[in-house]
């Protein structure tokens, strides 16, 4: 699984607890992947479909970097199923994990549409090896 984005947990990114609240890494964590899924299958008309059980294994705390990765799992006709996880950037300990998120690959028309692709794609490009995946 590659880790792609950082984020560093703000005062705006906290709940009344304060520790980062749920809702703002459910959001973080969708944008992901629909990036992923936009990249994967080359359609900028993707949506998330189906999100399967979420489990917050441990808090993060304002200051925390944390780092959200995204594998593909299964590519379908017109879906693309990922898992993923989220970590302490420092520490490595799982903050949240999420086995299946599915999204559909829509045409024009917001219809689902096969996509064709059946495995990861791992894009490279100019002379440092920059991963586009
Ligand atoms: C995405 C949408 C167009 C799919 O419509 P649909 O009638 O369910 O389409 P289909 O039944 O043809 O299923 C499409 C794919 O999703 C998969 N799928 C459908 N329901 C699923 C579920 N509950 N869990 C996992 N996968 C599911 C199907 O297996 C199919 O994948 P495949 O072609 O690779 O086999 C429609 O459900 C929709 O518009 N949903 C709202 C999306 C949205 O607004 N997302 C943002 C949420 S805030």
């Amino acid at each position: 699984m590659n880790f792609y984005t950082r984020k560093w947990v703000k005062p705006e990114d906290l709940n009344p607890n304060g520790s980062l609240f749920g809702g703002t890494l459910l959001r973080w964590i969708d944008e992901e992947a629909v990036i992923y899924a936009i990249v994967q299958l080359g359609n900028p008309h993707v949506v998330t479909k189906y999100i399967s059980e979420i489990n917050f294994v441990s808090s993060a705390q304002q200051g925390d970097i944390i780092e959200l990765g995204i594998e593909a799992t299964h590519f379908g006709t017109t879906s693309l199923t990922m898992r993923c996880e989220v970590r302490n950037k420092i520490t490595r300990k799982t903050i949240l994990s999420i086995d299946k998120l599915v999204f559909v690959n829509l045409d024009k028309d917001g219809n689902p549409t096969p996509h064709l692709k059946k495995e990861i794609t791992y894009a490279y490009m100019g002379i440092d090896n920059t991963r586009l995946d």
